[in-house]
């Protein structure tokens, strides 16, 4: 199940919170460039375009990490908020 806008942009900023840098910034540009491809791609929902694009990098929440390392922690980030559920 995916975040609403709001509970994304939300992570996002306890993510901010516990490691600052540009990635933030740079989540928040995909989230804006997915939904604008999205907005012209018949059959692609905007909405949760841009939810994914601000998501796809928060594995970085816990840390300065290679590519390969945040992303695993970002899948075991969501899979730990699906628990919750
Ligand atoms: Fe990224």
């Amino acid at each position: 199940m995916l975040p609403t806008i709001e509970e994304a942009l939300n992570e996002l900023k306890i993510a901010e919170h516990l490691n600052p840098g540009p990635w933030v910034k740079h989540s928040m540009n995909t989230g804006v460039a997915a939904r604008n491809i999205a907005e012209k791609v018949p059959g692609l929902n905007s909405e949760k375009a841009y939810i994914v694009g601000l998501m796809h990098d928060i594995g970085r929440r816990a840390g300065i990490t290679d590519i390969p390392t945040h992303v695993y922690d970002g899948y075991k980030y969501c899979m730990e908020k699906l628990e919750d559920i």
